[in-house]
């Protein structure tokens, strides 16, 4: 999340030619060659790396975020390496700034192929101490961060039988104390994957939901304390961490394969089997280390 404030959606800015010149322009030589993809959230982080892998692998990509200098910033370094990049700074969570989002796309590109709902606001606050409207916030971020840009998207990925892939967290599998709007969201995205699957079904559109780890942040990323204040995230041991380019290029593979589900880490799948097969044992790990760890929960 941003320490400044959101932006209501801007004009497009982008490097590629205007829709008016006819065909969409090509990216690079790759796998994902003449497709356009949309990743919410990309200013920074995660959703940037998996935007620069997609540019370098062929896709035309649209950057989003709240922060129009971060943005700006990203889409310059993205032209400078010569990939086929536009911007929008669009809240997520206002339908009317997805709309704009997408016609982003569209306009500068004439289709698209690849969702990615990666945009998020996390936490540091446990339920009892949180404001309403902190927990409101971090939820809608994660889901109607998700859905609106989806619902705006939607026609267009059913011409191209596209590509929807929710990034959710391994916090999703189970509860997590002090991340509880947070751990809701993820865990309703994976849900909504799994509905739209079945519901949509006919389309021959793809929904997935990637599961991510413990990565490695931006120095300046921040998340919201109890009273909405932004603070830097928890620490967590270098050792757990993957790359932000190492989760990118699994996003990757879980699109071209069209996985249902990709659970990211060897912790990750761990928490799958225990909550699944052992959900008792996994409380009482839990409990036990929020007692010796507090600084990693808190
Ligand atoms: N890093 C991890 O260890 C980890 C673990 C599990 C899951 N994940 C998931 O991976 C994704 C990326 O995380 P990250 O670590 O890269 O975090 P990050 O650096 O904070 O990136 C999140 C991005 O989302 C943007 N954003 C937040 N709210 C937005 C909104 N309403 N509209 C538009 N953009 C918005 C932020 O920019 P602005 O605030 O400036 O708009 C930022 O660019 C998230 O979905 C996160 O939950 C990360």
């Amino acid at each position: 999340m941003s320490d400044s404030a959101p932006a209501a959606a801007t004009a497009p800015a982008t490097s590629a030619p205007p829709a008016a010149a006819g065909l969409p322009r090509p990216g690079a030589p790759g796998v994902f060659a003449g497709q356009v993809a949309i990743v919410t959230g990309s200013e920074s982080g995660i959703g940037r790396e998996t935007a620069r892998r997609l540019g370098q692998q062929g896709a035309a990509v649209v950057l989003n975020g709240r922060n129009a200098e971060r943005l700006a910033a990203t889409r310059q370094e993205f032209e400078a390496a010569g990939l086929a990049v536009a911007s929008c700074v669009a809240d997520v969570t206002d339908y009317a700034a997805c709309e704009v989002l997408v016609d982003t796309a569209i306009q500068a590109f004439g289709r698209l192929d690849i969702l990615i709902t990666n945009a998020s606001i996390s936490q540091r606050a446990y339920f009892a101490a949180m404001q309403p409207e902190v927990f409101r916030q971090v939820l809608d971020s994660n889901v109607y961060g998700s859905v609106y840009p989806l619902k705006a998207a939607l026609p267009h990925l059913v011409q191209s039988q596209g590509c929807v892939t929710f990034i959710s967290s391994i916090s999703a599998l189970n509860g997590m104390p002090s991340g509880s709007a947070y751990c809701a969201g993820k865990a309703a995205i994976a849900n909504l994957a799994h509905t739209l699957r079945l519901e949509l079904a006919e389309t021959g559109i793809h929904f997935g939901v990637v599961h991510i780890g413990f990565t490695q942040n931006d120095p300046e990323k921040r998340v919201l304390d109890a009273a909405g204040q932004p603070v830097p995230i928890a620490h967590r041991p270098p050792r757990w961490q993957k790359s932000q380019a190492e989760v990118a290029a699994i996003i990757l593979s879980h699109i071209r394969r069209r996985r249902q589900r990709t659970v990211i880490s060897a912790l990750g799948r761990l928490i799958v089997l225990v909550h699944t097969w052992l959900p008792a044992l996994g409380d009482w790990i839990v409990l036990r280390t929020i007692r010796r760890m507090r600084h990693f929960y808190e």
